[in-house]
């Protein structure tokens, strides 16, 4: 099974930028953090970041028939793009949001998030190790999925 990630705009520039809310790591060791959980669990993973909404559509559209599940921090589109929300509910894959920093506890205009209710569950506010938990809870999801199809196929 596969799992694709999807990073916003700026993400490429984590460890550089406001290094006092988002730390001091690099997307690259997130990313690579990722890949030994994914591989631990006999996990596909597929990594994309860009600082263009279009392409962050595009890119969840490609996940349907690719991907079983997708792993997204919109970043700034979180709290503006319908397109992107309704992207997810168009490909009806499971999806996990996650921020780095607790948009809860910050300016008002990053407390609402577009894509909260169209995913399984939103875990913010935990540094870099949010993508672990997203990571842990996309494994948990997937693995209830085939566990639910198998026992389907085995009644029918
Ligand atoms: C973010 C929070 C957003 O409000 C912000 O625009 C980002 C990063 C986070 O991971 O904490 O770019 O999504």
């Amino acid at each position: 099974m596969k799992i694709c990630v999807i990073q916003g705009p700026n993400l490429n520039m984590l460890g550089v930028r406001e290094t006092n809310i988002y730390g001091p790591m690099k997307l690259e060791d997130i990313h690579n953090q990722m890949k030994v959980v994914a591989e631990q669990n006999n996990f596909e993973i597929e990594f994309f970041q860009s600082n263009l909404e279009g392409e962050i559509v595009d890119k969840i559209q490609e996940c349907l028939g690719d991907s079983d599940g997708i792993i997204i921090n919109p970043a700034a589109y979180t709290h503006t793009s319908i397109a992107i929300r309704d992207a997810l509910r168009a490909v009806q894959l499971p999806a996990v949001e996650v921020h780095i920093s607790n948009i809860a506890s910050r300016e008002d205009f990053r407390k609402t998030s577009m894509i909260s209710d169209v995913c399984a569950g939103t875990i913010a506010g935990f540094g870099p190790f949010s993508y672990h938990l997203a990571m842990i809870s996309m494994i948990q999801i997937l693995n209830e999925i085939s566990q639910m199809k198998a026992q389907q196929a085995n009644n029918g």
